[in-house]
């Protein structure tokens, strides 16, 4: 069996989260027991969601434990198998964990998916056709509905996230308006995913600036917002929200420090008649199917063409997840191990 590196949560962090936070260890893999499979992986996915188990407090998750292996997607390939529905070579995704190698109990429902990379390239299982992009789909569809001719705003929107929900909303007959951080990102929003405006955030040192540039790229106010970062940006468009507007809250990444976002309009709510939800995507298995085959479309015909940051070996993996949460990603944010 090979040697295994892998990244544990060695403390957690006080504020922001550092590097010192995590340790790189290496191990032996363990023996195949009937019924395992030996993945290796190829892609580690970092998200948001991670800053929020390292902390010890009450949350919608159980923190990570220390001096465990962190949690996290990937991707790869069986590289040993001794369940009858998986042979070496399969592609499959599943949630290994930082390192390199995972053994997992194969018959434990959702534990591992076999995936068909004809026409989606096998990263893109871990974002746009992955949990990332059922996240967007979960929050326009269900929450958002929009309307042939509707307004939907979505913050991080060069993101794993933000970026399918600009396509979905397009493919629904909506209006799209991106908010991101930097030229490099707008120019992206609008000109590669289709896009109608974006705005950059950077540009404006407070919510009713902001909410001045979101008043030019929507015209028409606007009907839907996909929170995925909270304060300026939350401020900024619930000024502009139309009657009856709806507003998923998926994230709110501008606190996952810690730092305070308070909210400046509360009065807003009652005064627009706004729907506000937040919603975890796991919670919604029932969605999965129907959305990852609308996304899988999507990606496979080029409508959606997701953009990826790769960080290269697992050592990069604990720099790389502290430059997601400073938007120093670029799209989907991968470590690529193979
Ligand atoms: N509810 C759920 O079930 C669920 C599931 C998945 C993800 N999420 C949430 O969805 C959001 C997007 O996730 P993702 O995986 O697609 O990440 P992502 O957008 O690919 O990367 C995070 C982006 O957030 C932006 N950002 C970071 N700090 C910010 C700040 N202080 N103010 C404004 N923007 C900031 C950066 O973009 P800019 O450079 O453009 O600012 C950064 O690139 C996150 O909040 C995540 O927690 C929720």
């Amino acid at each position: 069996m090979p040697q295994n590196h892998q990244v544990l949560l060695d403390n957690r962090p006080e504020g922001e989260a550092t590097a010192a936070n995590f340790r790189l260890v290496s191990a032996d893999t363990p023996a195949l027991q009937d019924g395992q499979v030996l993945v290796r992986h190829h892609y580690l996915s970092l998200d948001p969601y991670m800053r929020g188990r390292m902390n010890a407090g009450k949350s919608y998750a159980a923190p990570q434990p220390l001096g465990e292996v962190m949690i996290g997607g990937t991707v790869g390939e069986v590289a040993e198998s001794r369940h009858p529905k998986f042979t070496a070579g399969d592609k499959v995704v599943g949630m290994g964990g930082w390192q390199e190698y995972s053994v997992v109990d194969a018959g434990q429902p959702g534990a591992l998916r076999k995936v068909d990379t004809t026409h989606v390239p096998l990263s893109h299982y871990l974002g746009a056709v992955g949990m990332p992009g059922v996240t967007a789909w979960y929050g326009l569809v269900k929450i958002i509905d929009p309307q042939p001719g509707q307004t939907v705003v979505v913050s991080a929107a060069s993101g794993a996230v933000g970026s399918a929900v600009g396509t979905l909303a397009k493919t629904r007959g909506a209006r799209a308006v991106g908010i991101a951080g930097g030229p490099d990102k707008c120019r992206y929003v609008t000109e590669e995913l289709g896009f109608d405006a974006c705005i950059d955030y950077r540009e404006h040192k407070d919510a009713l600036s902001l909410s001045k540039a979101v008043k030019q790229a929507c015209p028409d106010g606007v009907d839907g917002y996909f929170e995925n970062v909270g304060g300026m940006c939350l401020d900024a468009v619930m000024l502009r929200t139309n009657a009856f507007a709806r507003i998923a809250v998926c994230g709110m990444i501008a606190g996952y420090n810690g730092e305070p976002i308070p909210l400046q309009y509360p009065q807003l709510i009652l005064s627009n008649r706004l729907r506000v939800e937040g919603f975890i995507v796991s919670e919604h298995m029932e969605v999965w199917p129907q959305a990852l085959q609308e996304l899988g479309q999507l990606v496979g015909t080029g409508k959606l063409r997701p953009r990826e940051t790769l960080a290269q070996g697992l050592a990069s993996a604990p720099e790389a997840f502290l430059g997601l949460l400073k938007g120093r990603n670029f799209g989907k944010q991968l470590v690529k191990l193979v």
